[in-house]
């Protein structure tokens, strides 16, 4: 016999029976949420629950991503577009081809407050008037998908909380990060022991592109418009709230500086349990949206790297490279984005628990004052956390 029919007989004691053998269990792995989706599409039972009427307020930066989910969704009506700049409206009804929604400018809101058949709204305007409309779509009876952050401050975020809680209604707050596949995947391995006890968390996170000038002026700082994210992930990993943040912050940029705010921002966070949160935040990467998170315990570390358009290779006699890391936000989280508003429907219809409660919310504004506090008085800002404070599901020891 010779060699290759051999090596032939050598495997062939390994062959197994026909795929077609049990081939209507097999499945694809839960991680694959993609496919998840697909089969959905044609199989999955959503209920007899019509469409949810929605008004869409603002066709900015982050309204124009929801719009485009919102249209894709069979699950929407999206009966209003609230947008202050009307030269917005025209390219946006023809891009889209929107002949069933009204374009609404902000003095005729009670129109949209007024409409008896409306079920939702989803605010995506400048964070300064997210708390008006929050309190008028919650005191019309609207569910409320909101942008993070829920206000500016976090008084006016539990005023927001106590008025969706008077009138019954879901107030959902953003946090889009937590709905990114490789975040939330790294989130359950942690809470299921995968790392023991986590002794350092960290999150990397720099913007590309930079941001207008004109949107840093009303943005609410670095502390409430970016860190919020980090400090959301980073607690929604752990599972509890800092005691101690340190926080040292600079502006590189000069016109950031004019406006009295920083661009490039360390904060250090001590967890009751022993764990350090560190957090590397910085307004401007010239090599794309930087996006990473770690965590090491005594077991082990997961961490979650950046990610390109596609993987193709370019390799030459000096080595190799990719594609460029995804751009900014539209397209790094574009999967989140989706995931958050399917969560938001599957509490409007299902009613489903929601993800990100006001405690939490609640919470993170607190730790992003403090840090603020830290970094512009150079000194530790210690915190106090009544038992009233805590979510369900975090543990303060
Ligand atoms: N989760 C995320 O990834 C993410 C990303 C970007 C922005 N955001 C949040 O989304 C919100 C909007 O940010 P952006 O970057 O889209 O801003 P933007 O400036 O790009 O867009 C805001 C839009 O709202 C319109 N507008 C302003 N005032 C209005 C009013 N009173 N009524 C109706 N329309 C009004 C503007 O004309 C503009 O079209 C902020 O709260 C921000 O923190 C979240």
């Amino acid at each position: 016999m010779c060699l290759s029919s051999a090596k032939k007989m050598a495997t062939l004691q390994f062959k197994g029976k026909s795929p077609y053998e049990g081939v209507l269990s097999r499945k694809h792995d839960a991680s694959d949420f993609k496919y998840e989706r697909y089969t959905n599409f044609f199989t999955k039972d959503i209920g007899s629950s019509s469409p949810v009427c929605l008004a869409l307020f603002g066709l900015g930066r982050a309204g124009s991503i929801h719009l485009s989910n919102i249209i894709a969704s069979p699950r929407l009506n999206l009966r209003y577009i609230v947008e202050a700049n009307k030269d917005l409206w025209e390219p946006a009804k023809a891009r889209w081809n929107l002949k069933d929604t009204m374009f609404i400018h902000p003095d005729q809101v009670d129109t949209v407050y007024q409409d008896k058949a409306l079920q939702a709204c989803l605010i995506a305007t400048p964070t300064f008037t997210h708390e008006g409309y929050i309190l008028g779509s919650l005191g019309a009876g609207l569910a409320v998908f909101s942008e993070k952050p829920i206000a500016e401050d976090p008084r006016s975020t539990v005023r927001c909380y106590q008025k969706a809680d008077q009138v019954g209604k879901p107030l959902f707050c953003a946090f889009n990060r937590r709905f990114d596949p490789a975040f939330a995947s790294i989130r359950s391995k942690v809470r299921s022991g995968k790392v023991g006890h986590v002794q350092m968390i960290k999150t990397t996170s720099r913007d590309s592109p930079l941001p207008s000038l004109d949107y840093l002026k009303i943005s609410g700082g670095i502390y409430h418009d970016c860190a919020v994210h980090d400090i959301d992930m980073i607690t929604w990993v752990l599972g509890e709230y800092p005691t101690q943040v340190f926080s040292v912050a600079t502006a590189e940029i000069p016109e950031i500086d004019g406006i009295n705010d920083f661009d490039n921002v360390a904060i250090t966070m001590k967890f009751p349990s022993g764990s350090i949160g560190m957090i590397d935040l910085c307004r401007f990467a010239n090599y794309g949206y930087d996006q990473r998170l770690e965590v090491f315990g005594h077991e082990g570390m997961l961490h979650a790297q950046n990610d390109t358009p596609n993987k193709a290779e370019y390799c030459t006699a000096d080595g190799s490279s990719q594609a460029p890391m995804y751009y900014s936000f539209p397209s790094r989280h574009a999967d989140g984005y989706i995931r958050e508003l399917e969560h938001f429907l599957d509490v409007v219809q299902n009613n489903e628990e929601m993800s990100v409660t006001d405690r939490m919310t609640a919470a993170v504004s607190k730790i992003a004052d403090a840090c603020e506090e830290s970094a512009r008085s150079g000194k530790p800002v210690q915190l106090n956390w009544t038992v009233q404070e805590i979510p369900k599901g975090y543990v303060q020891v």
